[in-house]
């Protein structure tokens, strides 16, 4: 085994930071050889908060990978989000000049540039930028333009950019554990990564990914992204709507208890009548609260980050474009009857995500909360099966700089 074939991802989560390290073998096959987690107390939203925190508890989380996998952890993929982090979507047009309007292959490399040379909002680094398929006048959805006929060809481009202080924030996180940052990465594009196959990326998946403090959302269809954002609301709301309601905001850890063993995201009428009950170690009490208010707090703000989502998606009239499903990954969504919810608001069915085409996965990794770190390393191993140069400059002192996105076109694509 050479350091070729190791992959590490690492997700700096608001509730916890985790590191994987992957083999990655001949069949380009993926098998996790460690991981390590610490709780994150420098992370917020998704952002770090508290560089001092952040870096030991990464520090941490990399002593336990290391030791597990046996190796020195020397480059790893690094996911971000936050709520800096915007999809965009641009396009690109071209006449076609040739004597008969077919679409040569010249044409198809100047639209592809124009459409890569959308303006980036100020202070921002492109993240990711991922082709879409061309249009030939008003011909669309076409995958391979070359021979069609017609005056102009357009190509639209998604975008993935994220302000560049803030990536910058995370890479040194990384750096500072002696650690390089061999390529960053959307989060949401990780968690997709790691849980859509070929059907679902080609009839149209949305993944939704509700950590503690963000909920990350990207939606594949024709095989490739064409929508994806983050909005700064994720379980912790959910924690904190309980602890109010609940404790007039005395006890947040009351209101996680409350969540994690009697949580749902759905009300019922049976639970109408039932109370349970929590006993607190610090106060030496015991007290019991109505099931169904439980359920109902958990509900409206679970509701209300579906609902941002879907009026997101259909703004760009996408909201019909999950055919094969809504995905949900996250800790959040291990909350009972979260697929139902999901199901209803999307009009689509709605699954619990679980990592595909990674070998022998323990089941204790084969986790929601999971899918960003074992993303990052089906990114890191199609990255470095069509990597042709050194990524990573981010550092450079140019605030309007943006990455070279050809070859992360690939990694979304794939
Ligand atoms: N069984 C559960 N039911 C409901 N929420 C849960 C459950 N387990 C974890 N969570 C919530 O998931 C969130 C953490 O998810 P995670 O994906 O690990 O976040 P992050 O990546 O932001 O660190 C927390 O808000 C936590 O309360
Ligand atoms: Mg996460």
């Amino acid at each position: 085994m050479t350091s070729l074939d190791i992959i590490t991802g690492i997700e700096l989560g608001t509730t916890k930071i985790c590191v994987m390290v992957a083999h990655a073998d001949e069949r380009d096959g993926l098998r996790i050889i460690g991981a390590g987690q610490c709780v994150s107390h420098g992370i917020r939203k998704g952002e770090v908060h508290d560089p001092t925190a952040a870096i030991r508890d990464l520090g941490v989380a990399l002593q336990k990978a290391e030791s597990m996998a046996g190796v020195d952890i020397t480059r790893a993929y690094l996911g971000i989000t936050g709520k800096h982090v915007k999809g965009i979507t641009d396009r690109g047009s071209h006449p076609i000049r040739s004597r008969d309007h077919g679409v040569t292959p010249k044409d198809v490399e100047i639209v592809i540039k124009n459409a890569r040379s959308f303006e980036l909002e100020e202070n921002a680094s492109r993240l990711h930028c991922i082709q879409q398929n061309f249009k030939v006048d008003d011909f669309d959805n076409i995958k391979n333009p070359i021979g069609h006929r017609g005056h102009t060809l357009t190509v639209e481009m998604h975008n993935i950019q994220g302000a560049y202080t803030r990536i910058e924030n995370s890479i040194h996180i990384v750096r500072q554990n002696n650690v390089d940052v061999h390529e960053v990465a959307f989060t949401g594009l990780a968690s997709a990564l790691a849980c859509l196959g070929k059907y679902e990326k080609e009839h149209g998946a949305l993944v939704i990914d509700i950590g503690a403090g963000a909920t990350e959302y990207l939606l594949y269809t024709g095989g490739r992204v064409r929508h994806s954002g983050v909005i700064a609301v994720g379980g912790d709301h959910v924690t904190n709507d309980l602890n109010i309601g609940l404790f007039n905001g005395r006890s947040l850890r009351g209101a996680e208890d409350l969540k994690i063993h009697h949580g749902s995201a759905l009300v019922f009428p049976e639970c109408e009548t039932k109370r349970v009950l929590l006993s607190s170690g610090i106060e030496q009490m015991t007290r019991d609260f109505s099931l169904v208010s439980i359920h109902r707090i958990m509900h409206l703000r679970l509701s209300e980050i579906f609902q941002i989502i879907r009026s997101e998606l259909e703004k760009k009239k996408l909201h019909h474009h999950c055919q094969a499903g809504v995905v949900l990954s996250g800790g959040t969504a291990k909350t009972p009857h979260i697929n139902q919810l999901a199901s209803r608001i999307f009009n689509a069915q709605a699954s619990r995500a679980s990592a595909r085409a990674i070998h022998s996965l323990p089941e204790t990794l084969d986790q929601p909360e999971f899918m960003t770190c074992l993303g990052l390393l089906k990114f890191g191993s199609f990255q470095k099966r069509t990597e042709k140069r050194p990524v990573s400059t981010l550092t450079l002192p140019n605030f309007n700089f943006s990455l070279p996105g050809l070859f992360k076109k690939e990694a979304a694509n794939n």
